[in-house]
């Protein structure tokens, strides 16, 4: 693997590959010192054309676990803004010596553009409303290990909830989730789903209450305020309404559902409720789960042969 743009090329076999050497990785990161050499003399940059809390810090952690050198690249101090194109960046930082580029983006497809200007790995964290493979991997990873899932998720029904149309959270965890063998429903008012939502492998559903007592996972998705150009619900406390996990709700679900967000959390709106009083909550975990992923990738894309036993 030279690049991760797209969960979908991914097998199920490669997801549990992948997942395995997460595995690795969580030892790596529970010992007393939590760094091995496996990438030393790498040089991961991370570049970031949209703001990141999650992302941003643990593939920064992720590459200095590993030993890599890493640069991050601070989009508004650069000279991005006198006009340098995003071509000329790459070059320009290519032309270091680099060997991998974490690029999150706007635009649906950047990640794919950078593959074009540098023989560096692209790693896509996260491009408009395309893509978010690593968020997906840390998704599949977190389920998998609290509900024992290590083979696949045959059987299990995972309710993905809200802002679906501008989720590349959504569109990248349908393909992973449904690889492993979820069943997957879309729960959303009909103006917050995709076009042609009908060629997706999930069912829909626009009433959250009928699901909430059957599903394993219930994954909330952030209102995207920030990516709506009109008005797509009437009121967002109406939004809360019909499809928030409020106290009522989280009564209703079963006693081992996983409840999942990806983050930021808009509280009081798609999160009525405080997650730390959920007693399946999850959104911790992603986060400590999202290092030792994108660990994992990082090794895959650039560590072949490297040693994970002995510690920096
Ligand atoms: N989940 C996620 O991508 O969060 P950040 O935007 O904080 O990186």
């Amino acid at each position: 693997m030279k690049h991760l743009l797209d969960i979908g090329v991914l097998t199920p076999d490669d997801l549990h590959h992948l997942m395995a050497l997460t595995d690795h990785m969580v030892e790596v990161n529970q010992r007393p010192i939590p760094k091995v050499p496996a990438l030393r003399g790498k040089t991961v940059v991370n570049l970031f054309f949209e703001n990141s809390t999650r992302t941003l810090t643990s593939f920064d952690t992720a590459a200095r676990r590993l030993s890599a050198d890493v640069m991050n690249f601070a989009v508004s101090s650069s000279s991005v803004n006198k006009g340098e194109s995003l071509r000329d960046t790459i070059e320009t930082i290519s032309a270091m010596g680099v060997d991998a580029f974490v690029v999150r983006h706007k635009s649906s497809g950047a990640p794919m553009q950078v593959t074009k200007w540098t023989n560096a790995s692209v790693v896509n964290a996260g491009d408009g409303w395309h893509q978010h493979p690593t968020q997906a991997l840390l998704d599949c990873y977190t389920i998998r290990t609290h509900l024992n899932r290590r083979t696949g998720f045959d059987g299990l029904h995972i309710a993905i909830v809200g802002d679906i149309k501008h989720s590349r959270v959504a569109r990248s965890n349908v393909q992973a989730f449904t690889a492993l063998g979820a069943h997957v429903t879309l729960v959303a008012p009909p103006t917050l789903l995709p076009p042609a939502v009908e060629t997706w492998p999930v069912t829909v559903s626009h009433d959250l209450d009928s699901l909430i007592a059957k599903v394993d996972v219930l994954y909330l998705l952030r209102m995207q305020r920030e990516r709506m150009v009109d008005a797509l619900v009437p009121s967002l406390r109406e939004y809360t309404g019909a499809y928030g996990l409020t106290p009522l709700r989280a009564a209703r679900l079963r006693p081992h559902a996983l409840v999942m967000h990806p983050g930021p959390m808009n509280r009081g709106v798609e999160m009525a409720v405080d997650p730390s009083e959920l007693p399946g909550s999850m959104v911790l975990h992603q986060v400590t789960n999202g290092v030792a992923v994108r660990m994992a990738v990082l090794f895959e894309l650039l560590g072949s042969g490297a040693d994970l036993a002995t510690s920096a």
